[in-house]
């Protein structure tokens, strides 16, 4: 008899960004006339850049040439994109990852979902709440969590942010073997300093544990006193793997294309705790369940580090920075306390009340949509997230509704 893996089942009923689709359809449905200002899932609205675009365009005309035809491309990503990313991502911040420790993928939420199955399943986690769903749900998936209850899986340490902690979660008291960061923060949008995260790379290395840190909002940072990398803290290869994205930077949402970095030294232990490097494990995993990311995309992407394309993609970055200002400073002159949206696309805010009632509240009086943050796990309750990712017209109105709702 056929049987199904019943981890399944002791996930929550549907993802967070599924579960906002279905209940703004279900209201749209009911309400055919109403605009909705969309705020939630942090979905580009803007065009690639025109750099990309060029890129892409002539990439497909090399595709339609039976002398410049390309099949298979390498697993882990062409060349001329890795060489780049090394250089512009890394070198310029005095930090040496060489191109084939990058492994070119067709988004972080992919690769931060199957990093996992690289670990033991009686690997012990630790995963901040609030939380990116994806970390958690992807470890339930795989089994290593027992039971929900009361908002919480068993076998997990959570890492609680609070506004106590300025949503910056202490170091675990205890020992843990895989750690989640994501700086800057998704939900929260709050970054993490050089010394917080050589304490965390002093723990990984102390405590033989590993650290996956999802960078794909590393774009947003403004602050130049702020590490852009985590491979910027002395020791950090050796115990951590990094994910980027070109989603949010370049509006690759929809095109898709990312990278994770798996450094030469970078280890992990067997039961005989013999060491091992994790480098040739992700890419024996590559190798087998992918196939690479299509080349008119990597083309598209490559493109991001020409001359015109850091200055296209700035230009991208600073408009919805522009619109971040705007939520965040609005959202504050209505009495409500923010964190993030200086560093980062996303604004968390005190709503004072059950996250769903207030994401209720916005969306039936207002029509604006956003994220309620107990979504994110039980120390998201009482909050909501707002992305600053769409037009500053539609942000402008958006607060307008919300500010006629709430006063
Ligand atoms: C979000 O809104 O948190 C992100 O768009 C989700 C994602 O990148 O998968």
């Amino acid at each position: 008899m056929i049987k199904i893996n019943e981890n399944y089942f002791k996930l929550q009923a549907s993802y967070l960004f599924s579960e906002i689709a279905a209940r703004v359809n279900a209201f749209q449905k009911e309400n055919p006339g109403k605009k909705i200002i969309r705020l939630g899932i942090g979905d580009v609205t803007l065009a690639l850049p025109k750099v990309c675009i060029d890129a892409f365009h002539k990439a497909v005309d090399e595709m339609a040439d039976d002398n410049t035809f390309k099949g298979y491309g390498p697993e882990q990503g062409y060349l001329f994109l890795r060489e780049k990313i090394s250089d512009y991502d890394y070198k310029t911040r005095g930090v040496s990852i060489s191109p084939d420790e990058i492994f070119v993928s067709d988004g972080a939420k992919c690769d931060t979902g199957n990093i996992q199955e690289i670990f033991s399943t009686d690997t012990k986690i630790a995963i901040p709440d609030p939380v990116y769903p994806v970390y958690l749900d992807t470890n339930v998936m795989a089994g290593r969590t027992g039971e929900y209850k009361n908002g919480r899986y068993e076998n997990i340490i959570y890492l609680q942010g609070t506004k106590e902690n300025g949503f910056v979660p202490d170091l675990p008291d205890t020992d843990v073997d895989l750690i989640y960061l994501c700086f800057p923060n998704n939900p929260t949008g709050v970054v993490a300093t050089f010394d917080l995260l050589n304490n965390w790379v002093d723990y990984a290395r102390k405590n033989k544990s590993v650290i996956l840190y999802d960078a794909a909002y590393e774009a947003f940072i403004q602050d130049d006193a702020l590490p852009r990398t985590i491979y910027e803290i002395e020791g950090a290869k050796e115990v951590a793997i990094e994910f980027r994205s070109y989603s949010k930077t370049a509006g690759f949402t929809g095109t898709r294309c990312a990278y994770t970095v798996v450094p030469k030294e970078c280890r992990a232990y067997d039961s005989s705790e013999k060491k091992h490097l994790l480098h040739g494990l992700w890419n024996r995993r590559q190798c087998t369940k992918f196939n690479g990311v299509s080349y008119p995309v990597q083309k598209a992407a490559e493109a991001v580090y020409s001359d015109k394309g850091l200055v296209q993609v700035k230009k991208l970055i600073d408009y919805y920075m522009k619109n971040a200002a705007l939520i965040r400073k609005e959202m504050t002159s209505l009495g409500y306390e923010c964190v993030g949206g200086l560093n980062s696309p996303y604004i968390w805010i005190d709503s004072k009340m059950d996250s769903w009632d207030f994401f209720n509240l916005l969306l039936n009086k207002a029509g604006v949509v956003c994220t309620p943050g107990s979504g994110f796990g039980a120390c998201g309750d009482g909050y909501i997230r707002i992305s600053a990712f769409n037009s500053y017209e539609n942000v402008k109105k958006a607060v307008n509704l919300i500010k006629k709702t709430l006063k």
